[in-house]
């Protein structure tokens, strides 16, 4: 859309002349007025993008004090344009921050050039200013340490806990090397040591603090220990990454007695869940998830691919926080008619609409005290987006054709497997609530990156489904091991458990062989319906010919490629492959480059 610009100039010919030469750059005039007073009454009605100005115009109140007023109350920039350009004005200008000054008579250039760097300033400024606003709001009250730090390593916000561990002011902490403010030394040696930041942002992966001495301004020393985890940015490229840290030793306890920690799967069990993370990767995520649940962060992002885990890890973050013993409230945001979404949040009182009888509590009420875990939040469309950062804002919200406003007291778990940044990137998601929603990111890993936990969850789920089918298969063999390894998992760990399901139902020796191992990606499939397990499913379906690995190799290449239209590209990133390793995998099958 083109930028709406707004003229304020009292000749007339001048303004006629502007108007033409705006149109013809491609931009749309909202309006031409020749007073200040109309100039305010114009912005209140129907806010310009920006306001180019005569400095010197009529009405009560001059250019200057005109433009100041545009800028502070509508957030309205101004560009001026004027024939003068003596002292005493330039420093009344001046005093307005104008975002440019242009001295007629002008180029047509040189006006295309000023307006065009006016817009692009006001929109970055109004960006980080968003952007610091929700930081400060989430981050403020929370009781651990938390810093959020530029990709540059520059501290972009720190709140009130961090000042008391570190020393430093927010004021002075703002802007500074974040190594200048963490400066860490080893606890037995008093050795310094290097921030792990780099770590963290270059293999984009939550790193661990532990134990460790930081040194505080005033040369002080506080026993320290948390997490660094990257953060996304609106544009889908790195932003930087979160501190999150608190006195003390390394332990990250649950408030909730964690009921196991079963060694040999390096299980993680709580109440009926449980979770395999014998990788660095995932232990860590666990720890920071840990601390993240500890602390009172109000909103949580969990973003990944499907079938990574991010159901698990909300019902993690929840039953082990403090919040555990009130309510968990999903809603899947995408399952949902648009026109029911919004009753089903906010609740209804009698006659909101023609045939709403009764009273109904709408689901932010039914999580008060607990979390609300909004699945693929993607999904929620611009209407309620706005009315939803509303009440992460005030904690606080009615009821559709309520009057009266309910307070609740609720930790918001987003979850995405979309692209919720190039969501935002194409306008379908508010930039302002993705900055509330994403301050504290948790991103389980693709399982093709932490390979080593494939063999431990597999064993996990033949356990499981052990007890579900009442059978006793005792393990898996070295040989169908190998494959599982070599598998690239592109539905993740849910396809990893619905492979097991299935071989343990084919199996008929009593150890997993090749043979049972069947791959079928749950990308391409269509999902086990809520209704009959899989398993019921795989037992009506008849048997396929061949179970060989290179024949289902071949299969997924095929729909992959199908699906794609035939572009190896996309289809190697469906299965979660490069193209190069796409191509040598079709030579060798014999599949035909064209
Ligand atoms: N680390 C893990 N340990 C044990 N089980 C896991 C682990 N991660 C995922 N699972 C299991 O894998 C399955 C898929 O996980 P989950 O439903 O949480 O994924 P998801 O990321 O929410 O997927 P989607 O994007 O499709 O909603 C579930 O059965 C879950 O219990
Ligand atoms: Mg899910």
């Amino acid at each position: 859309m083109a930028d709406r610009i707004l003229i304020v100039e009292d000749e007339r010919i001048t303004a006629e002349d502007l108007e033409e030469v705006l149109k013809d750059l491609g931009y749309q005039v909202s309006g031409v007025v020749s007073s200040s007073e109309e100039a305010i009454r114009e912005a209140q009605r129907n806010p310009p993008d920006l306001v180019l100005m005569d400095i010197r115009i009529r009405g009560e109140i001059d250019g200057a004090e005109t433009a100041l007023l545009l800028r502070e109350r509508f957030d309205v920039p101004v560009v001026y344009l004027t024939a003068h350009a003596d002292r005493d004005t330039l420093e009344r200008a001046k005093q307005s921050r104008p975002l440019g000054y242009i001295v007629k008579p002008f180029h047509e250039a040189e006006l295309h050039a000023s307006v065009e760097m006016a817009l692009y300033k006001h929109r970055h400024d109004r960006r980080s200013r968003s952007r610091e606003q929700h930081v400060t709001n989430v981050l403020g009250t929370l009781s651990l340490g938390i810093a959020s730090v530029d990709q540059d390593g520059t501290i972009r916000m720190m709140n009130r806990a961090a000042e008391g561990l570190t020393g430093w002011s927010m004021e002075e902490a703002i802007g500074t090397p974040v190594r200048q403010v963490f400066r860490l030394a080893d606890a037995a040696t008093g050795r310094d040591l290097e921030l792990p930041l780099e770590q963290a942002l270059q293999q984009r992966a939550v790193v661990e603090i532990r134990d460790r001495m930081l040194i505080t301004k005033g040369g002080g020393q506080n026993l320290v220990s948390g997490n660094i985890a990257p953060l996304r940015a609106a544009d889908g490229g790195p932003s930087g990454g979160v501190i999150m840290f608190e006195a003390g030793t390394a332990e990250t306890e649950a408030p909730y007695p964690l009921t196991k920690v079963m060694k040999e799967f390096q299980t993680i069990e709580f109440g009926r869940f449980q979770i395999v993370a014998a990788s660095q990767p995932m232990k860590r995520l666990l720890s920071f998830t840990l601390r993240v649940a500890k602390s009172e962060a109000s909103t949580v992002l969990i973003e990944g691919e499907s079938g990574t885990g991010k159901d698990l890890m909300a019902q993690f973050l929840h039953y082990s926080s403090t919040r555990r013993n009130g309510p968990f409230v999903a809603l899947n945001c995408s399952a949902i008619p648009e026109a029911l979404l919004e009753s089903e949040l906010f609740g209804r009182e009698p006659g909101a609409y023609t045939d709403a009888r009764s009273q109904k509590k709408g689901l932010l009420e039914v999580a008060h005290g607990g979390t609300l875990f909004l699945d693929e939040i993607g999904d929620l469309s611009p209407a309620v987006q706005a009315k939803f950062l509303r009440v992460l804002e005030q904690q606080s919200f009615r009821r559709l054709g309520g009057l009266q406003d309910i307070t609740v007291d609720l930790r918001v778990v987003a979850a995405t497997n979309r692209d919720l940044a190039g969501a935002v990137q194409s306008g379908t998601f508010r930039l302002d609530l993705f900055h509330r929603l994403s301050v504290i990111q948790i991103a389980p890993p693709p399982l093709r990156d932490h390979p080593e936990d494939i063999l431990p969850l597999a064993n996990h789920f033949v356990q499981e489904h052990n007890r579900r089918y009442k059978v006793n298969i005792l393990g898996i063999s070295a040989d169908a091991a190998k494959i599982l390894e070599r598998y690239h998992w592109p539905g993740n760990v849910r396809e990893l458990r619905n492979v097991i399901e299935r071989a343990i139902l084919l199996e008929e020796t009593d150890q997993l062989q090749i043979g049972s191992i069947q791959f079928v990606s749950s990308r391409m499939a269509p999902q086990p319906a809520s209704f009959g397990s899989a398993s019921e499913q795989a037992r009506t379906q008849s048997e396929p010919a061949d179970l060989s690995l290179r024949n289902s190799e071949r299969t997924l290449i095929v729909q992959a490629l199908e699906k794609s239209g035939g572009n190896k590209t996309k289809a190697a990133a469906l299965l979660g492959i490069s193209r190069d390793v796409l191509r040598y995998r079709m030579k060798k099958l014999n599949l035909d480059e064209d």
